[in-house]
């Protein structure tokens, strides 16, 4: 095992100041401010989960969490570079590379964990039809932002989405969960990849690798506390005014509720709870591509 966890993402933005605002109304918490790189953090351990710096709008990178001294050596090994003390909050050292598309990647091992914060409100005991688990108390979630828990999963662009799929299980270990295929099982449009976690259960993607003409990201996606976390941020996002992209849904691959939003710059942000979990005993599911790939209820994906 190479990697516990997708850990923080890496942007450069304009206006500072813009996305901070949004960001924080999205759910994230201010951190610290490094010369001219912003950086935010979540409600969970992780030492941060955005940075992002002042320039030209640009998806950068991610970073992984490495998941022992050795898988760092391994890793430093395998791109064949050194191990470098990490200048980011939390410090730890850390190895960089950059995937066949030209993203950087960061593993980082060693950092300091934050204290995670409460975010608000008790684990929803819901009333279904055939369960009654709330009694003499009313479902009343505060008025307010989306707690974001930490970041967990991105999905991006690519021109060679099977040569992409194979990089990241060659040098990372990640697995595709489902791989979604024109009809023709040979011609794979994108997978959803999982860590190589053994038995240890992960999240059903860490990285979608979806096929485009040209490299890029389509969103980055925060894991929120709860349904209603989602709903509530949705409701605050709106009030704010601030550009709404797809949802509130429930995803097929994955089955997350989700929620997306796009920044001042464009970049698009989901917020998503009550993913599935897989490990090393499930299988690969094919699957053709179709309005399934894309949900199983909610208002339909813009522009399809
Ligand atoms: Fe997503």
């Amino acid at each position: 095992m190479l990697i516990d966890d997708i850990e923080y993402v890496i942007f450069r933005h304009p206006d500072l100041s813009a996305v901070r605002r949004f960001m924080i109304d999205f759910g994230l918490l201010d951190l610290a401010q490094h010369g001219d790189a912003l950086y935010l953090r979540s409600y969970g351990d992780a030492p941060f989960s955005y940075v992002t710096q002042q320039g030209e709008a640009a998806f950068v990178g991610m970073g992984f969490r490495a998941s022992s001294q050795t898988a760092l050596n391994q890793l430093a090994a395998r791109f064949s570079t050194s191990i470098e003390d990490c200048p980011h909050p939390g410090g730890g050292q850390y190895v960089h590379t950059v995937d066949p598309d030209g993203r950087r990647l960061e593993f980082v091992f060693g950092a300091r964990r934050l204290e995670s914060l409460p975010s608000g409100g008790a684990p929803i005991a819901w009333n279904d039809a055939h369960a009654r688990n709330r009694l003499g108390r009313y479902q009343r979630p505060a008025y307010g932002p989306s707690h974001a828990q930490r970041l967990g999963h991105l999905a991006v662009f690519s021109p060679a989405p099977q040569q992409l799929i194979e990089w990241y299980g060659e040098n990372l270990g990640m697995q595709p969960s489902e791989l979604i295929h024109d009809g023709n099982e040979a011609n794979v449009l994108a997978a959803f990849m999982h860590l190589d976690k053994g038995a240890e259960w992960t999240d059903h993607h860490t990285l979608a690798i979806v096929g485009a003409q040209a490299a890029g990201l389509d969103h980055v996606s925060f894991e929120c506390r709860d349904f209603d976390d989602v709903g509530m941020g949705h409701m605050l996002m709106q009030d704010k005014g601030y550009k709404h992209r797809w949802g509130i849904g429930r995803h097929f691959h994955g089955s997350q509720i989700f929620d997306y939003w796009t920044d001042p710059a464009g970049f698009h942000v989901e917020h998503f709870t009550d993913g599935d979990r897989v490990n090393e005993d499930t299988p690969t599911q094919l699957c053709p591509f179709g309005r399934d790939t894309l949900l199983q209820w909610g208002p339909p994906f813009p522009g399809l």
